[in-house]
C-alpha cells in the first residue's frame, strides 16, 4: 500500500501585528470583549502589495527546506485559499512558477476555512493512487482584503498568514483518513456575497466584505465539529485516548475548547494559536501544525486530529500519524 506522510511543515506570518488595543482605536470594542468572546489577542496583517502568493511562497519554502525537497521534486501543488491573487491563473500556478517547477499538477481549492483539510484529502488520494509522489499543500490567506474595518462584529476576528506541508509517498500511514463535508443550505450565514459572475459592481461596495451571523455560525460549528470528531473516531476504529494532539481550525477558543471536551482532551493536548494569529481561514491549521512541530510538542509517531469548519458550510477532519 502507498500512503501520504508529512515530510515537512512551514509557515509564514506578515510582519505587521494588529493588537486588540489597536482595534479599540478603530471600532467600538475592547480588548476584554475580544479576549473573552474569542480568545484572540492579536493578528498579523499583510503589508500593502503583499499578496497571498507571497505568504504561500514563504511558507512553502520553509516546509520544503524541512523536507529536503526542491521545486523540481514536487509533482502536485494545491493551494487552499479564499483570497487568491488573481481571478486566474490559480495561486497554485503562480506559486509553481516561483518555485521553478514546470509541468507538475497545480490547482487551488476553495472551501474557505476547511480548505486546508480538503486540500490534504485531495493530495492524499492523488498519492494513494500512485499517480503522484510528492505534494506541496498550502493554506494561505490575505483575509484583511475582504474585511470591513468599520464592522466590529467581523474585523476583530480575522488575520493573514500561510502554512504549508510537504507530503511524500511512503509505505506506512501517514494520513490515515480524511472526512470532508459541505451543506450549501447555509450559504448566507457566512459569506462575501459578491463575485465575478454576480458582477464586479457589487465588489466596489460593502457587500464585498465578509458578513457573518456569528452567533448562529457558532452554534452550528460546535455541534458539527462534535459530530465530525465522533465520525472520525468511529470510522477508523479509534478511541478518544488514541489521539495525541488536536490541531483545530482557529476560529474561536470557545469552539476549540468545546471540541477538546468532546474528545476528552485536556488543553495541553490541543494546539492553540488563535490568541496570536486570529482566524486565518485556510491557513490556520497548517500554521498551528507548524508551530507545534517546530516547538517540539508534536513528535514523530503522534496521532493528530485536524478539524475545521467554515463558510459553505464546509467541515472536515484529517486523521494523521505524524
Ligand atoms: O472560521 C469560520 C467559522 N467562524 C466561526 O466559527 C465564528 C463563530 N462565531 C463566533 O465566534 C462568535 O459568535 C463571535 C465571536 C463572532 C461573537 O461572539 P458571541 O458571543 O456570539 O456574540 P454575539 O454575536 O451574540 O454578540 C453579543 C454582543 C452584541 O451586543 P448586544 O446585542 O448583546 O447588545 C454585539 O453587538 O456583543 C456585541 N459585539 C461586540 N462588542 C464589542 C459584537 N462584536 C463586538 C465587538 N466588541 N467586537
Amino acid at each position: 500500500m502507498i500512503y501520504a506522510g508529512i515530510a515537512g511543515t512551514g509557515s509564514y506570518l506578515p510582519e505587521k501585528v494588529l493588537t486588540n488595543h489597536d482595534l479599540e482605536r478603530m471600532v467600538d470594542t475592547s480588548d476584554a470583549w475580544i479576549r473573552e468572546r474569542t480568545g484572540i489577542g492579536k493578528r498579523h496583517i499583510a503589508a500593502e502589495g503583499e499578496t497571498t502568493c507571497d505568504l504561500a511562497e514563504a511558507a512553502a519554502r520553509s516546509a520544503m527546506a524541512q523536507a529536503h525537497v526542491r521545486g523540481e521534486d514536487i509533482d502536485l501543488i494545491i493551494v487552499a485559499t479564499t483570497t487568491p491573487d488573481r481571478v486566474f491563473p490559480s495561486t497554485a500556478c503562480l506559486l509553481q512558477e516561483r518555485l521553478g517547477n514546470h509541468g507538475c499538477t497545480a490547482f487551488d481549492v476553495q472551501a474557505v476555512c476547511t480548505g486546508f483539510v480538503y486540500a490534504m484529502g485531495i493530495a492524499d488520494k492523488f498519492i494513494r493512487s500512485g499517480s503522484h509522489r510528492c505534494a506541496l499543500v498550502v493554506g494561505a490567506e490575505t483575509l484583511s482584503r475582504i474585511i470591513d474595518w468599520t464592522d466590529r462584529t467581523t474585523c476583530v476576528l480575522f488575520g493573514d498568514g500561510a502554512g504549508a506541508v510537504v507530503l511524500k509517498a511512503q509505505d506506512e500511514p501517514g494520513i490515515i483518513a480524511t472526512h470532508l463535508h459541505a451543506d450549501g443550505a447555509y450559504k448566507d450565514l457566512l459569506t462575501v456575497p459578491a463575485g465575478i459572475s454576480q458582477g464586479y459592481g457589487a465588489m466596489q461596495g460593502k457587500e464585498a466584505f465578509i458578513q457573518m451571523r456569528g452567533n448562529e455560525v457558532f452554534r452550528v460549528a460546535v455541534n458539527t465539529l462534535g459530530q465530525i470528531v465522533d465520525e472520525t473516531l468511529q470510522k477508523n476504529g479509534l478511541d478518544q485516548a488514541d489521539i495525541d494532539w488536536l490541531v483545530p481550525h482557529q476560529a474561536n477558543i470557545r469552539i476549540i475548547n468545546a471540541t477538546a471536551r468532546k474528545l476528552g482532551l485536556s488543553t495541553d493536548h490541543v494546539v492553540q494559536t488563535v490568541e496570536d494569529h486570529g482566524n486565518t481561514s485556510a491557513a490556520s491549521i497548517p500554521l498551528a501544525l507548524d508551530v507545534a512541530v517546530r516547538d517540539g510538542r508534536i513528535k514523530r509517531g503522534n496521532k493528530l486530529l485536524l478539524e475545521a469548519f467554515g463558510g459553505g458550510f464546509t467541515w472536515g477532519s484529517a486523521l494523521i500519524t505524524y
